[in-house]
């Protein structure tokens, strides 16, 4: 069984800024590695004449019918973190544009809002990626970007094929998209992930879960603010609730991804003897 890969869904999308003129601004996210219909999103942000900053944290590399990630909205940002498909030794990030005022602002505000020596025209920060961060990362990982997306890809090839077992719901990109597979997420019935999880670790397989609690629900926007969500998140509850991330990293070896393959497809839920 397999289902649409995480995401924000544009046709719903659609239907709230029809119902909502006043909505100006829009961050979709490439969740997953996956990219979104970039030609929906681009109909979108030309019907509605939307600002749109695309967040590819998760997606660098990664296209929809033919289209990369980071080109239709008038920003894109993406993330160094170590463990993302691009990372760094520590923390860093940067944002893409090719609209040159848009890029002078983000010069300015990553540098304490300073737009020359000691003048301060606005409130920025320090949001600087150091030149040793950035040495390594054009050095040192930049080249090694499409050979690190290539062993990702065949990792999630190899899972897609060969797991097989009706508990368990592959989450498969549409056929135009081209993945970078930052993450393999899976879904697992109600209230059996744990015991997968359990199983896998048993066996030593370490797993995740992206992500266990939605943004609504997030104290951090419902305390102090005006927080309304206009439909209901059935698809990021259900995400919530039934996600996990089966191992994938460039570094995995052959013998490992089999042995990820081999003890999902032998998985019982505890208290269950059949598949
Ligand atoms: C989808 C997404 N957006 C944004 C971020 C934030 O990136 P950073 O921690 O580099 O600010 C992350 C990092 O985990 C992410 O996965």
């Amino acid at each position: 069984m397999s289902t649409r890969a995480g995401g924000i869904d544009l046709g719903q999308c659609r239907e709230l800024l029809e119902r909502d003129p006043e909505i100006r601004h829009f961050v979709p996210v490439h969740l997953y590695g996956h990219a979104l219909d970039m030609n929906e999103l681009k109909e979108l942000k030309d019907d509605f004449d939307l600002s749109i900053v695309e967040d590819c944290a998760q997606a660098i590399g990664a296209s929809h019918s033919g289209v990369s990630v980071g080109t239709v909205g008038q920003l894109a940002a993406t993330s160094f973190y170590p463990t993302k498909n691009l990372g760094a030794l520590g923390d860093g990030g940067a944002v893409l544009t090719d609209d040159e005022e848009v890029a002078t602002k983000a010069r300015v505000l990553r540098n304490y809002g300073q737009s020359g020596h000691y003048v301060h025209d606005e409130l920025g920060s320090n949001s600087r990626l150091d030149e040793l961060h950035a040495a390594i990362l054009r050095d040192a990982m930049l080249p090694n970007l499409e050979a690190w997306t290539a062993l990702r890809r065949k990792t999630a090839r190899l899972y897609l094929d060969a797991i097989r077992i009706p508990l368990i719901q592959m989450c498969l990109p549409s056929t135009s998209a081209d993945p970078v597979w930052h993450l393999f997420p899976i879904l697992v019935g109600e209230g059996m992930r744990d015991s997968l999880r359990e199983h896998l670790r048993e066996v030593g397989i370490d797993t995740a879960i992206h992500y266990p609690r939605i943004i609504p629900e997030q104290q951090a926007l419902t305390k102090n603010t005006r927080f309304e969500v206009p439909f209901e998140p059935t698809n990021a509850r259900r995400f919530a609730a039934e996600e996990l991330s089966l191992p994938i990293h460039p570094f995995l070896i052959e013998t490992e991804i089999r042995q990820v393959i081999d003890a999902c497809n032998k998985w019982e839920p505890r208290g269950s003897a059949a598949h």
